[in-house]
């Protein structure tokens, strides 16, 4: 088989095989493959695109391109879910120890944040000692003994995807939608979870800015996630402005734990309500969403989602009792706020705005070898649809430089825009995509 002929054959449009796709994974994450040639073949794909098959089949090679995890130590369904990523997106703290104190399995894999979205591991490490860097062992026994283990993904995991993403970055190929889903699921499938629940989000802080897209990768990765044999759900939800009111990586802990005793925004619990009942019914907890949502609803009332997260942050080697007082949590000292400069009602949050806001603190990285400043962000006061006084407080920002927090505050007011008309709420949830395989 020779590359240039598997090129030609894609230019004119034509689908690929299975044993081309592997050959063509197989021998460029070995190097056999120049890195001219497969930037070729990217742009052939941008252009005329793939199948289902041929979408399913790439995406199945770059799993199996490194190691994949062996979870079979782990006793039950084991539950993942992934985020395409937003701004203020603190889900999986809240999320995954109240659906692990309805008796839940999650084994999860996690990455850190790049560009302005941030990532859940930055935000575990707020609390002191924490440490996503685990052996497999202590994985799968955190999961078996206490339902839940979150570690950063092993440098071997899906190697292909790491190369290929890094050429597509600078290829002008990332967007493309099985480009996309392939990356992603790839990753997801060689994490070894039983049922994975997506979190695609949709708006101008997501990855996709347009609900027709964000429902298309959804599907496609739906399709591939069910037909490599894992129960795949997707949820699409709204990332039009940031979710809940904090946004950085200690103020969005603390959003998190207040959630958790049930004092969270409306929205944010409102997503990790409907997220964790699909990984109930996943793991064969609940018999349905309803049922579902009515044990997440009780680990809050009860206590026992928090106590479920105290729990993990001690194995994975961090302090507990910020947990139990987040006050604790160390923020940056300089706090301004930022006053509305017109009253009226909020229209609208160019929401990437916001997490550029908390990019420019020091919150976030610009690229993936950037310390970042866990202390410092926004806590927003006002969402679209609120009414505002001029000069009242539209957010706090938190910061270490009163340079940054300048540029930060200019740069927020830009985003907001005011008017005297109230718009209506968007829904937080725009759809679900259930695959027809669900309730058997
Ligand atoms: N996230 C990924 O992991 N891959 C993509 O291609 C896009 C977003």
């Amino acid at each position: 088989m020779r590359m240039y002929d598997l090129i030609m054959k894609k230019r004119n449009g034509e689908a690929l095989t299975e044993e081309e796709i592997i050959f063509m994974i197989n021998s460029y994450t070995k190097g056999d493959i120049p890195d001219y040639q497969m930037s070729a073949m990217m742009m052939a794909i941008y252009f005329r695109g793939m199948n289902e098959d041929e979408t399913l089949a790439l995406t199945m090679a770059m799993a199996e391109s490194g190691d994949t995890l062996d979870l079979s130590g782990i006793a039950g369904i084991k539950v993942d879910k992934h985020s395409t990523g937003g701004v203020g997106d603190k889900t999986s703290l809240a999320l995954t120890p109240m659906v692990a104190a309805c008796g839940a399995k999650v084994a999860k894999m996690s990455g850190r944040g790049l560009g302005h979205t941030g990532g859940t591991i930055d935000k575990l490490e707020s609390f002191p000692g924490f440490s996503t860097e685990i052996e497999l062992d202590a994985f799968e026994k955190n999961v078996n003994e206490i339902g839940i283990s979150i570690m950063g993904q092993t440098k071997d995991l899906a190697p292909a995807d790491k190369k290929l993403y890094a050429l597509r970055d600078v290829t002008a190929t990332v967007d493309q939608l099985s480009l996309i889903a392939s990356s992603i699921m790839s990753k997801k499938l060689a994490s070894g979870a039983d049922a994975i629940v997506l979190d695609v989000k949709t708006g101008s802080g997501a990855f996709m800015k347009k609900l027709p897209d964000s429902v298309a990768l959804a599907e496609e990765m739906v399709r591939i996630g069910n037909g490599a044999g894992r129960k795949t759900i997707a949820v699409i939800s709204d990332m039009d402005q940031p979710l809940g009111y904090a946004v950085g990586n200690a103020l969005e802990v603390q959003e998190a734990i207040a959630t958790l005793r049930g004092e969270g925004p409306e929205d944010f619990t409102e997503l990790c309500m409907t997220l964790g009942s699909y990984m109930l019914v996943a793991g064969q907890k609940a018999e349905n969403e309803l049922q579902a949502r009515g044990m997440l609803q009780e680990v809050i009332d009860n206590g026992k989602a928090l106590d479920k997260l105290a729990e993990f942050v001690q194995a994975q080697g961090g302090d507990p009792s910020y947990v139990y007082e987040p006050d604790k949590l160390e923020l940056a000292s300089i706090r301004e706020e930022i006053p509305a400069p017109a009253g009226g009602y909020i229209q609208s949050i160019v929401c990437d705005e916001i997490g550029i806001c908390s990019l420019i603190l020091g919150g976030g990285r610009e690229t993936k070898e950037s310390e970042i400043d866990l202390s410092v962000g926004l806590l927003l006061h006002k969402k679209v649809g609120d009414k505002v006084e001029a000069g009242e407080s539209l957010a706090t920002v938190y910061a270490n430089d009163a340079d940054k927090c300048r540029q930060a505050k200019e740069r927020f007011l830009s985003a907001y825009t005011i008017a005297s008309e109230q718009r209506e709420k968007e829904a937080l949830i725009k759809k679900v995509i259930v695959p027809s395989s669900w309730n058997e």
